[in-house]
């Protein structure tokens, strides 16, 4: 199915943005600077899903929070796909006990990098293929 293309210029530091590609919901969030520098401070041993689960690069890219973002320079931005990995519920944004995301369904907790951290769900949420078309438009598809 066709890819789309979203503009992002009005989505300012701390905002987020959900928009439909393939019958489900994407993330896309403008990460503020806490948000980025509280999941870099985090130990890759203390992740539950060791793997960025980043369409984008390789399968076995650890989850860092650069390889969780869209990368180098843009480490701002995330796009994920909002669907739990645990049965498929929609996570709730800023919540839980990482300040990331939340999934009410059976109390799974991700970070602000969408890594999972505690509860039922065995992986990161997925990152679609995607890239920046311009400074300000990201195709995802
Ligand atoms: Fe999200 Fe079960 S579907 S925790």
């Amino acid at each position: 199915m066709a890819s789309i293309e979203v503009d992002l210029s009005s989505l300012v530091e701390g905002m987020s943005l959900t928009v439909k590609w393939r019958g489900r919901p994407v993330f896309i969030r403008n990460r503020t600077q806490q948000e980025i520098e509280a999941a870099k401070a985090t130990a890759l041993d203390d992740l539950k899903d060791p793997l960025a689960r980043n369409a984008n690069l390789a399968a076995d890219q650890a989850a860092t929070d650069l390889a969780r973002s869209a990368g180098e320079g843009k480490e701002n931005w995330i796009v994920m796909i909002g669907v739990c990995t645990h049965l498929g519920c929609v996570p709730l944004g800023q919540a839980g006990d990482f300040g990331g995301w939340f999934c009410p369904c059976h109390g799974s907790h991700y970070d602000t990098a969408g890594r999972v951290r505690k509860g039922p769900a065995p992986e990161n949420l997925a990152i679609p293929p995607f890239e920046f078309i311009s400074e300000t438009v990201v195709r995802i598809g």
